[in-house]
């Protein structure tokens, strides 16, 4: 961090961060990232940082993949831009709409691309309302997901989103959004409750749900399979069969937002199938180009296609789309990205790999500070508490969760805190075993350093 290099200066006077605290970005300045190899990425002053969370959980071939570049100077050469309105396509988006469909879970359809996460699920959202006026339903609108779900910042995505920094002065969440229970058993199961008492027990309060706001007014659920950026929150034992239970009882959508969870990072192609869902909609981004290039996409099953048809016969139109839907450059990168995949095997170097992390971070759930260890795949969290026994939070005004990342960051480990003092892993998919091991004694070293804080200043 600086406030004095020239780049820092720069980015100071003239940048508007996202996602930040604007005010304590002015009295400890910017990180600034100069560049990256394999898992690591640099700073301008040379330092060099695991990135344990593949950037924003979307790296998943880490930071130096040269056929990715490769892909998209080729692209550019040939064919830097063209559209999809009106029938027209670039050639290569037409390769990657059937390699995303010989991936994609069975029931899926088509394809259709947008730039970004949030564009993917604000488009969801549009599909789910324009489905129900084509099906002769006009009031069933309204759209169910849950407290501490992400899914993004666009006006419909952080409705969706339940998490008070997304919506807070914001005026979200907008109307016909509505928000049920967050699937986490180590804060919200009573004592005793078996993870299948306590799921069966959301899915009757989601019931309870439908049925106040009237089974005939809601239109969709939004999910994603392992909740990212809430807390890494893995659903409880039968939770999700018993919500597509009550879900199809009542004739309710179900986007499954894979955001996060597609390409491998739960040890299956899509999170979809790690947990048996059967969504009407999917939610792909991130992952899809390596993060290399904005490009992201949903996938429909043919039940909501040919919906889409008849309607769009009816209007002489189905009128969504942005220009860079299906951009040539982010589809080539995205198609490489699949490519590699494919020949790497990303699926089995999860399997292999995700055991050694989990293990890792479960070691710590003795930790005085650990109230929680958990994850799947290549992605897990601790979850820090002030009181063990008790599984008492700290005052989020003390900051603990961003101490240790602070902490970990002087270690040379790049990580995440967020709300709860949840300290979150996802790295790169491509990360060997020894470098899982350094990810995590940077972790065990910021971990005591904050130990030695919270007593030093009374803190539990
Ligand atoms: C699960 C999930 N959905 C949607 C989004 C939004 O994606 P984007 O930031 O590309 O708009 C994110 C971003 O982190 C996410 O984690």
């Amino acid at each position: 961090m600086s406030l004095t290099s020239p780049a820092a200066r720069r980015d100071l006077a003239y940048h508007l961060h996202p996602t930040t605290n604007l005010r304590a970005l002015q009295t400890e300045g910017p990180l600034v990232i100069t560049r990256g190899e394999g898992v690591y990425v640099y700073d301008e002053e040379g330092r060099r940082y695991l990135e344990g969370m593949a950037g924003l959980w979307c790296a998943s071939l880490g930071f130096s993949e040269q056929r990715l570049a490769e892909a998209a100077h080729r692209q550019m050469t040939v064919l830097p831009f063209y559209h999809s309105f009106s029938g027209r396509v670039p050639a290569v988006a037409t390769l990657l709409a059937e390699a995303l469909m010989r991936i994609a879970p069975t029931g899926m359809s088509r394809v259709l691309f947008a730039n970004s996460g949030s564009e993917a699920n604000d488009t969801a959202v549009k599909l789910c309302w324009y489905v129900n006026n084509a099906l002769g339903r006009p009031l069933k609108k309204k759209i169910v997901s849950r407290q501490r779900a992400y899914h993004g910042m666009t006006i419909a995505a952080a409705s969706l989103t339940g998490l008070a920094f997304a919506q807070t002065d914001f005026d979200l969440p907008i109307p016909r959004f509505v928000h049920t229970d967050c699937p986490h058993y180590y804060r919200g199961a009573l004592r005793g409750e078996s993870e299948e008492a306590y799921a069966a027990r959301l899915a009757d309060n989601l019931e309870q749900l439908i049925l106040r706001e009237g089974p005939d007014t809601v239109a969709a659920f939004f999910a994603e399979p392992v909740m990212g950026a809430g807390g890494v929150i893995v659903p409880p034992a039968t939770y999700f069969e018993r919500i597509q239970a009550i879900l199809k009882k009542y004739d309710i959508l179900f986007v499954a937002d894979e955001v996060i969870c597609g390409f491998g990072r739960t040890g299956n192609m899509f999170g979809t199938q790690t947990f048996n869902l059967t969504p009407d909609i999917m939610t792909v981004a991130k992952a899809l180009s390596a993060g290399y290039l904005p490009i992201s996409a949903n996938l429909v099953t043919g039940g909501v296609y040919d919906i889409l048809v008849t309607q769009s016969e009816k209007l002489g139109i189905f009128g969504h789309g942005y220009t860079y839907s299906a951009h040539p450059v982010p589809a080539a990168v995205a198609l490489e990205t699949l490519k590699i995949y494919e020949e790497r095997d990303i699926v089995a170097m999860v399997r292999r790999v995700g055991p050694r992390l989990q293990a890792a971070i479960r070691s710590h759930a003795d930790h005085p500070l650990v109230g929680d260890a958990r994850g799947l795949g290549l992605i897990g969290a601790v979850e820090l508490v002030r009181n063990k026994a008790t599984n008492e939070a700290f005052d989020p005004k003390a900051g603990v969760g961003a101490f240790l990342v602070r902490r970990a960051q002087h270690h040379g480990a790049i990580l995440r805190s967020m709300p709860g003092d949840i300290v979150a892993f996802s790295p790169p998919l491509i990360i060997s075993d020894a470098e899982v091991d350094e990810l995590m004694r940077c972790f065990a070293k910021a971990l005591d350093d904050t130990w030695a804080m919270v007593k030093e200043r009374g803190l539990a």
